[in-house]
């Protein structure tokens, strides 16, 4: 993996060399990109000699320019890690700023962003801060801590930047693609996000799907080499960089939008959360409350994933079972009555599975189970797409598998 790590100006800079080399046992280049203030807590020399790599800290040294210019680095990363990050970095970001060579690559880069933030606790808790790391968030930033423990400051809370093996682990399981991953020229068709079913202009049944575990599936899909087709019902998430994502309402549109794609599709997700019910005739103007009571006639909407799994030499299907009691009796009897090749089933309630970021799940196909306790989305969906691959290797390609190139820092293969 090609990681362009920025070294901003906080004190945890002292931790970089470190950093560099917990990231190369992992089989990293790393290739460094310092601020001017980075340079007064750790010097180039060090970190040179740590990451093989001339240090790069201005954008406009004509020399190092000419044998990698920065939209080349941009380009060559398959992640740009900034650690630790200040909270001007964050705002600088944010904003979309590029006064120097590390913002300039993160604006020209299309690779993933993760930030480790390293700050004393009263700024990290500044508002400001914090409504950067939202945005960010917001738009796919991977934030890597912080840490919440004693600072360089001699003060208590939350602003530590992590250890630098967790932040060295965490970068080697954002599931990123470094062009040999094991659904390398597949075509993945994932569903994502909740329905809507119109009641009348202004009313519609829904349900409290957040589209998080879909959407992080589609990522790690991608970063097994996958060409990936997002199908998304209404959620407030960013569009997963090299994912093709397109948005339905209801259970209908998700439908017809699936079947579209579907005909040379080799492994097929369904992660959406459809209404099973949509009303038989909205009204055309809003219903008044005139009647003490009243009565929706409601009819089956059209399953997807049944009949996806019904279709002639149709992909290798997925399905989501989401419940709230005796998981793996309904999980397995879906798997049976929808006749899928495997059931990723997880158990939801008041404070369970719905719009939180991390889940645990049981896998269910014909022949055997696998448990994945609670993990972050975004690191069980790398998980659940290694087993899908896995399991689509087994039933489908025997022979075509791509050779295991599993960046997975916990599922490592080679
Ligand atoms: O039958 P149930 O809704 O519990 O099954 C859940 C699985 O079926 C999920 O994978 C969901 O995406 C899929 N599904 C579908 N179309 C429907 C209902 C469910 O694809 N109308």
């Amino acid at each position: 993996m090609n990681i362009v790590l920025g070294i901003t100006g906080g004190i945890a800079a002292y931790k970089a060399p470190d950093l560099v080399r917990r990231l190369k046992e992992r089989g990293a280049d790393v290739q460094i990109v310092m601020t001017a203030s980075a340079e007064e807590f750790v010097t180039d020399t060090a970190l040179q000699a740590v990451s093989g790599r001339a240090v790069r800290s201005n954008l406009w040294d004509k020399e190092a320019e000419r044998a990698m210019s920065h939209i080349e680095l941009a380009r060559w990363a398959d992640v740009v890690l900034i650690a630790p990050a200040t909270a001007e970095v964050m705002a600088r970001i944010v904003s979309g700023g590029a006064p120097d060579l590390l913002t300039t690559i993160c604006l020209a880069t299309e690779a993933p962003l993760a930030l480790a933030p390293a700050m004393n606790h009263v700024m990290w808790n500044n508002p400001a801060t914090q409504a950067n790391r939202a945005v960010l968030e917001q738009r796919g930033v991977h934030i890597l801590g912080p840490g919440v423990g004693s600072q360089a400051c001699g003060e208590e809370g939350a602003g530590r930047m992590l250890e630098t093996d967790a932040i060295a682990a965490a970068v080697f399981d954002l599931g990123i693609s470094h062009g040999e991953g094991l659904l390398k020229g597949k075509k993945v068709v994932i569903t994502a996000g909740p329905t809507r079913e119109s009641i009348d202009p202004v009313r519609y049944i829904s349900n409290r799907s957040s589209g998080k575990m879909g959407y992080a599936m589609a990522r790690a899909a991608v970063a097994q080499d996958a060409e990936v087709i997002l199908i998304s019902g209404p959620v407030d998430l960013p569009a997963p960089p090299g994912v093709e994502v397109r948005e339905v309402t209801t259970a209908e549109q998700m439908y017809g939008a699936t079947h579209a794609v579907i005909e040379d599709a080799d492994i097929f997700i369904a992660a959406a959360a459809v209404a099973d019910y949509r009303p038989v005739a909205p009204a055309e103007q809003k219903i008044k409350k005139k009647r003490e009571a009243m009565t929706i006639e409601l009819v089956r909407c059209p399953d997807i994933l049944a009949s996806v799994a019904a279709l002639d030499g149709g992909p290798f299907t997925v399905g989501f079972a989401a419940e709230t009691e005796r998981l793996e009796e309904y999980a397995r009897a879906k798997l049976v009555n929808k006749k899928l090749d495997m059931i990723i089933a997880n158990r939801v309630g008041a404070d369970r599975g719905f719009d939180r970021d991390d889940n645990a799940a049981t896998v269910f196909w014909a022949a055997g189970e696998r448990q994945f306790p609670e993990a972050r989305k975004s690191e069980l969906a790398n998980e659940l797409v290694e087993l899908v691959a896995e399991r689509y290797y087994a039933l489908r390609g025997t022979g075509t598998q791509p050779r295991l190139s599993i960046i997975s820092n916990k599922n490592r293969r080679t």
